[in-house]
């Protein structure tokens, strides 16, 4: 359906000079019907006419103030789309004040960046939020200015300009669910202006609420249990899906997307490449749902890609849906939204599978769930990751865990008592985070190191048994990063975790984290000395753990850079090697396939002749012809033809195509 165009108001336009309001027409014509229909999906049509002339002008005014190094970038990424899937893409993940302190100091550090490989660095939130506690940012009080304490919103164009300058895209959180209860729409609402009172879902008694909550789950049992709060200003109570501070705002109404759209826009501008859509899957509510995944979500991000498009062309979107695999794949766009929704989301269930492999040190369960995973649409990719700021859900499903003869709650239940440390001979020292007595869902919190083993090592008295404890806990760091490097999309490491940092064991000092674990795993960088060490200037010394990670992780990312079978859009199968301890991925690629095999065990294992014979007859894979690109060495076979991997090796195998 092509829908009519919006009337513009010439002189705004006239501004930015001819060769401009020609791109911006060709843009909007390009643009538009995705918009608009997407709008009209989501209000009444009673309210269409006004709703895309203020979209149209606060689109319009962004265009004409788009700055022209950014609109440079525009260019060059419309002639390069698909950049964001390069196999050079190394993302990092940190907060700002954990990471340098300050926006400014941040530029100090782009060099550990580079260094490390990262061409994607998503800030944690760093727009000014509630004084604590605020979930860690998660609760914007103002979208328009920084926390005072990082810098100012010009430091944060002039940190987006440097790292543009070397090569790495700035990502940052927008967290459009919910706003902070001392957010300017919300101190209006208490104050009693109806208008505003419609930008939250308000309910003057329980009765809807109970009704929903029959069927909403809860995000934080422990310390914000229920779903709406009661606010004696608002002499009502406000839907608070996450803490009782933090106010859902009602997507229902059409002033709250052009707010958004607008502060979209805003960041757009000051250089920002990436918005990271926060609990994106919450925005829309129905009763008699989990209100969460519901597809009027879809049509509000459509729309604003859709005028994010017509603006900045250079900005990606990125789903924070932590939520089963046939709800999340339709945030990269299915069907109609192909390509017209966000290009990145989370890829949760690898992460989680790689965590389960390595407590059952099977691959069975993994390779049963991941090989039905649905494929990412080929102009998407996922973020892979093992850690990042928030907690572990054990985000296994029952059937998948039936169909390789688990009991999906059980197993679930092992996961938790193995990372936290309670069970038996078990290597991880998690957290337990948020225990629910009524599913007995635990969720852990914990660094990479922490979980892979280190901690658990360094409790055995100095000595050899305590060495190899210490080796193989790298062994696992690196393991689990070289499974998800070998995914395709965005690798993103976790701050702290390059250099192997282990649970920061003062955590809890700070009274307003100490109810919250996840902060056991949001270490501060230790540039100068700390309880923690220096182990930022131990990087250099592989005879060091923090030396070993970073040299590892580096080498992975240089490895990765030049494989084209690493792109985002390259396809590839889980296959099913013959030992339980071998996880196994082939992709598909015309300058020649790429196998990538893990041993997820500590002991040395086998891939069986048989089972590369059978490779090579069924998908022309001849593994014995191949190279392992990590080590530069060609494959070394028994005399019977079967390969053994090391205690958690990986191989990443190419086999160069047969010349023509
Ligand atoms: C996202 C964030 C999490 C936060 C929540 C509420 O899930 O990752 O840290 O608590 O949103 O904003």
């Amino acid at each position: 359906m092509t829908r009519a165009l919006p009337a513009l108001d010439p002189p705004m336009l006239d501004r930015v000079g001819s060769a401009q309001t020609e791109m911006f027409d060709a843009r909007l014509r390009r643009w538009w019907p995705d918009l608009s229909c997407a709008l009209a999906e989501i209000y009444p049509p009673q309210e269409i006419a006004e709703l895309e002339a203020d979209v149209a002008e606060i689109i319009a005014r962004a265009f004409a103030r788009r700055p022209a190094a950014l609109r440079r970038r525009d260019l060059d990424r419309l002639v390069r789309p698909d950049w964001f899937q390069d196999p050079g893409m190394l993302g990092y993940a940190a907060y700002t004040d954990r990471f340098s302190g300050t926006l400014s100091a941040l530029r100090g550090r782009v060099s550990y960046l580079s260094e490390l490989g990262v061409q994607y660095l998503h800030l944690m939130p760093l727009l000014t939020p509630r004084p604590d506690p605020n979930d860690g940012g998660y609760a914007v009080a103002d979208y328009r200015s920084i926390r005072s304490d990082l810098g100012t919103v010009a430091d944060l164009a002039d940190l987006a300009a440097d790292l543009h300058r070397s090569g790495i895209s700035l990502c940052v959180d927008l967290v459009l669910n919910h706003v902070a209860r001392e957010h300017e729409w919300a101190r209006r609402a208490r104050a009693g202006d109806s208008r505003y009172r419609r930008a939250f879902h308000v309910f003057g008694d329980r009765t809807v609420p109970e009704e929903f909550e029959r069927t909403l789950p809860e995000v934080f049992p422990d310390f914000a249990p229920g779903n709406f709060t009661f606010d004696p200003d608002l002499n009502g109570w406000v839907w608070t899906t996450f803490n009782s501070w933090q106010w859902d705002v009602n997507w229902s109404n059409s002033d709250v997307f052009c707010a958004y759209l607008d502060i979209m826009c805003f960041l757009a501008n000051v250089g920002v490449d990436v918005l990271r859509l926060d609990a994106i899957a919450f925005l829309w509510k129905r009763l008699g749902t989990s209100s969460q995944n519901q597809p009027e979500v879809h049509a509000i991000v459509q729309a604003l890609r859709a005028a994010m498009r017509i603006v900045a062309p250079s900005v990606l979107f990125k789903a924070e849906a932590i939520v089963g695999p046939d709800d999340l794949i339709t945030y990269l766009g299915q069907g109609e939204r192909q390509g017209k929704v966000s290009d990145l989301a989370y890829h949760n269930a690898l992460m989680v599978h790689v965590w389960s492999m390595l407590a059952t040190r099977d691959s069975r369960l993994a390779t049963h769930a991941l090989s039905r995973f649905p494929p990412a649409p080929s102009s998407t990719a996922w973020i892979t990751y093992v850690r990042c700021h928030d907690d572990i859900g054990w985000a296994i499903d029952d059937a998948d865990a039936a169909a390789v003869g688990l009991h999906g709650p059980s197993h679930r239940s092992f996961l938790s008592d193995f990372y936290s440390g309670i069970h038996p001979g078990s290597f991880g020292r998690g957290l337990v985070f948020q225990h629910n007595p009524e599913t007995d869902d635990r969720r852990i919190s914990g660094s990479c190191a922490s979980l892979a083993g280190l901690d658990a090592a360094l409790e055995l008295p100095p000595g050899a048994a305590r060495d190899r404890e210490v080796d193989l806990a790298v062994a696992r760091i690196l393991l689990v990063h070289a499974i998800v490097f070998a995914w395709g999309g965005i690798p993103v490491l976790w701050s702290g975790d390059e250099l192997g940092l282990r649970n920061d064991p003062a955590w809890a000092d700070d009274p307003v984290h100490a109810a919250d674990n996840r902060w056991a795993h949001r270490p501060a960088l230790p540039w100068v000395p700390s309880v923690l060490g220096e182990r930022a200037a131990q990087r250099v010394d592989p005879s060091t753990v923090a030396g070993s990670v970073f040299g590892g992780l580096r080498h992975l990312a240089r490895v990765r850079a030049r494989l084209p079978q690493l792109h985002a859009a390259t396809p590839f199968e889980v296959l099913q090697p013959p030992h339980p301890g071998v996880f196994a991925v082939l992709r598909r690629h015309t300058q020649g396939d790429l196998l990538a095999m893990f041993n997820v065990t500590e002991h040395v294992v086998e891939v069986a002749a048989d089972w590369l014979d059978a490779l090579h007859a069924s998908a022309d894979f001849d593994a014995r012809q191949g190279i392992d690109e990590l080590s530069w060495a060609a494959m070394t076979l028994d005399p019977a033809g079967a390969l053994w991997l090391p205690p958690y090796a990986a191989r990443w195998v190419r086999v160069p195509p047969a010349p023509r």
